[in-house]
């Protein structure tokens, strides 16, 4: 059984057995580019034809970052002795001594990677990924959106929780352009769902920051829904879809598409007013939060009330997981023995 100083630990830079949003795929071109996600370094890339690889950023010839190096021919080649690697991790060249017995040998870990909605995803476990399903609304030629990412200098458990607690809108966004509206005081309630929960205001819906829907399919991602005021032009909804990576334990990098189901001369509308007069107000909501939460610090006795079920409904969500991921790393050792 495991001990919750063990859960914590799992816990802290992130459960490994998932997928998880790393970077804008638009980011990553011709060169490689590294990055830091749950503690790990890693180097992203493309290939000659254009495929993303996800791969440790760390040549295992001496150890050199491999996002100092190029890619060449199609080939993550490293800037120290130039030996070159392929998207599976295969030692395809070892240019500076050509036939060594090297080249044809698997050297360097891979992750497994997919790109959607100008992003570029992985799988941080061992073995076959688990299957991977994206928000509907990726696919659905009817919603239109952006992606807009940060990092926060404070614990992705922190960014994840802000989002299950729907109340905070009405208090620390009490006065921006979406989150001015509806009332300060409400019960919540967690209802299940197929693949994770909702968490809700009970007294009111398309006022505010009302609901969560919090989604585990393959990565663990969330939606909400926003009023938009009328000065925002035609269309419904203002719809956020967020993920949240871990980059260690004291940071996390954020992902929110900003989703309008709007077409036609509308569609150009809304586009035009949030690359000129939105998009600018919807990130200072966000700095609202990300200001709070760089600052936070876990209470030795947090005085927890009604209006928490969500945080502690994703609490126990997070720490059923690690309890699982431990019992699956020791069970094959209980088995040998
Ligand atoms: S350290 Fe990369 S080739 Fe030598
Ligand atoms: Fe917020």
């Amino acid at each position: 059984m495991a001990t919750s100083a063990e859960i914590e630990e799992v816990l802290e830079t992130g459960l490994p057995e998932q997928w998880y949003a790393l970077l804008p795929a638009s980011w990553v071109g011709d060169e490689p580019v590294g990055i830091t996600r749950l503690g790990r370094r890693l180097v992203l890339w493309r290939d000659g034809d254009g495929v993303a690889h996800v791969q440790m950023d760390r040549c295992p010839h001496r150890g050199a970052r491999l996002s100092q190096g190029h890619v060449i021919d199609g080939l993550l080649t490293c800037t120290y002795h130039g030996m070159q690697f392929d998207g599976d991790g295969t030692v395809a060249k070892v240019s500076a001594y050509p036939g060594c017995t090297l080249e044809g040998m698997h050297g360097l870990r891979s992750y497994p990677a997919a790109e959607k909605a100008n992003c570029i995803f992985a799988w941080m476990g061992e073995g076959a990924p688990a299957p991977l399903t994206f928000p509907e609304e990726f696919d659905d030629p009817e919603w239109s959106h952006f992606l807009c990412t940060g990092t926060w200098q404070g614990s992705y458990l922190f960014a994840l929780e802000n989002v299950v607690d729907p109340m905070h809108g009405s208090y620390l966004h009490a006065k921006s352009y979406t989150l001015a509206y509806g009332s300060g005081f409400d019960e919540m309630e967690v209802v299940k769902s197929e693949d994770g929960f909702t968490v809700r205001r009970t007294q009111q819906v398309g006022k505010n920051f009302d609901w969560t829907e919090y989604h585990s399919t393959g990565a663990d991602w969330v939606r909400l829904d926003l009023p938009y005021p009328p000065g925002a032009g035609p269309g419904g909804m203002f719809r956020i879809l967020g993920y949240v990576t871990p980059v260690d334990a004291d940071a996390c990098q954020v992902f929110f598409w900003r989703l309008r189901k709007v077409d036609g001369w509308e569609r150009d509308l809304w586009r035009f007013m949030y690359k000129s007069r939105l998009e600018e107000r919807h990130w200072n909501v966000l700095e609202q939060d990300r200001v709070v939460i760089e600052q936070m610090e876990q209470p030795e006795a947090e005085m927890l009330y009604q209006h928490d079920i969500g945080v502690t409904h994703l609490r126990r969500l997070l720490q059923r997981r690690a309890r699982d991921y431990l019992k699956s790393r020791t069970a094959p050792q209980l088995a040998a023995e």
